[in-house]
């Protein structure tokens, strides 16, 4: 059955390689329907659009001619996906916004098919915090995000800010439709091997009917009742496998140690701020298929939080701080009687990555334990460079935007569980 994208080009000067992704997706046998904001029709016509899509090319809101035939309600529901390419920090900001002005942005809060948005802009515009916080809200909202590419700019700058080249966007859309099947979700069994699990809707359908258990964050242990220890966790990995495991249709429990991250839609989120207030939440709610655990616990607390605050004596001796071992979360559930079918660690290596992470699968009575590299800046960073060990062997992933890390982990759980059915 041909798949079908919506491809929302917006106004930049990226937007004449729009026309190149529309010959290429068309090669592939993928059917695309081209919707122009009033900015884009500035770089590329509708007539040269409407040429190679071979459809009409849509762009008013209020043309009432479109709107019968087409409303643009059907217009974000007759595709397997939308794509947004070149995607301006404009049209980010709007949608970050839930702001529908035009038809691009209507159809983007209509719509309940994923989401591909691929920016495109000056270096300093997509560095900018404005920008930054947009798409971190539009990653927890679900919306993937293909980064841009490096290089000379238009406007003779020199940074990241890029389009990818239309080969990699086409890839990224192969990615995310290979997820994405017309058939309905129960004619369709789970698979093992090379093959995707499938899906019935946009929003994929592979774990339907699953409890996915995530823990996220730092945590932090009291010291006296204006200090405590806390490490440099930004929680982002954690809400981003939270967001990807909501989107594969599960049902998600997030346990939260003190972090300042919006709340995935569909997620249940309970916040703690201690190691033993994070065990108390993770075993209140299981039982779960898998937990994923993601937070970076403390491992020590304070033997006695002090009630009034330290006061320094002067004498130059070492702190009266006595710190005790906080209990082992992932460990705990590893020996549970209801540990999930699939028990996955993760561990932030400095040094023998792969060697560290077989000890902890070991020692936790972990499934999996996705090492990541923190010697660079991955804590609070946005990227992530991941090897999954596991009994059989090593799995080791490129450098990825911590979305995808967590796309492709929720993917390789998807298989893991319908392989254990
Ligand atoms: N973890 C946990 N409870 C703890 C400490 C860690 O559940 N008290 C979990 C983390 O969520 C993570 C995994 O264990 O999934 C590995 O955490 P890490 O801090 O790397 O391992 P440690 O056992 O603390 O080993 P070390 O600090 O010696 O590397």
């Amino acid at each position: 059955m041909t798949q079908r994208v919506l491809l929302i080009v917006s106004g930049g000067i990226a937007a004449y390689k729009a026309l190149e992704l529309v010959r290429l997706l068309k090669r592939r046998g993928i059917a695309v329907r081209g919707v122009l904001t009033e900015s884009a029709k500035q770089f590329v016509t509708p007539l040269s659009l409407g040429v190679l899509t071979e459809d009409h090319v849509y762009g008013d809101m209020f043309d009432l001619k479109e709107e019968r035939e087409i409303g643009h309600i059907q217009l974000s529901r007759q595709a397997d996906l939308i794509v947004i390419a070149p995607a301006t920090a404009n049209i980010l900001a709007r949608m970050a916004a839930g702001i529908a002005d035009d038809l691009a942005t209507t159809i983007l809060l209509a719509t309940d098919k994923p989401v591909l948005a691929v920016p495109a802009m000056n270096v300093r515009m997509w560095h900018h915090r404005a920008t930054q916080r947009n798409l971190d809200t539009l990653r927890s909202d679900g919306i993937h995000i293909l980064e841009p590419a490096s290089g000379a700019m238009a406007c003779g700058e020199y940074g990241k800010g890029r389009l990818p080249e239309p080969e990699e966007i086409v890839a990224e859309i192969e990615r995310l439709l290979s997820f994405v099947r017309a058939e309905p979700v129960e004619a369709l069994p789970f698979s093992s091997g090379s093959e995707r699990p499938s899906t019935g809707s946009g929003r994929t359908e592979v774990l339907k009917g699953r409890h996915i258990l995530v823990t996220a964050g730092p945590t932090h242990e009291p010291i006296d009742p204006v200090r405590y220890i806390a490490n440099r966790s930004s929680g982002k990995q954690g809400f981003a496998i939270a967001a990807a495991a909501v989107r594969a249709g599960a049902r998600v429990t997030l346990i939260a140690g003190p972090v300042h991250l919006p709340t995935p839609a569909g997620v249940e989120r309970i916040d703690v701020e201690t190691a033993r207030e994070m065990l108390t939440a993770v075993e209140a709610a299981l039982p779960a298929d898998a937990a994923i655990m993601v937070a970076a616990v403390a491992d020590w607390r304070t033997a006695d939080a002090a009630d009034q605050k330290i006061k320094k004596d002067g004498s130059g001796q070492p702190a009266p701080l006595a710190l005790v071992e906080n209990p082992d979360i992932l460990a705990t559930l590893g020996r549970h009687a209801q540990r999930p079918a699939l028990l996955v660690g993760f561990a932030a290596e400095t040094q023998s990555i792969a060697d560290h992470a077989q000890a902890k699968l070991m020692k936790k009575g972990a499934d999996w334990i996705v090492a990541n590299d923190v010697s660079g800046d991955v804590m609070g960073g946005d990227s992530n460079a991941v090897q999954i060990v596991t009994a059989a062997g090593i799995d080791i992933w490129p450098p990825l935007p911590k979305d995808q890390v967590a796309t492709r982990l929720i993917e390789k759980v998807a298989h893991a569980l319908a392989d254990r059915d």
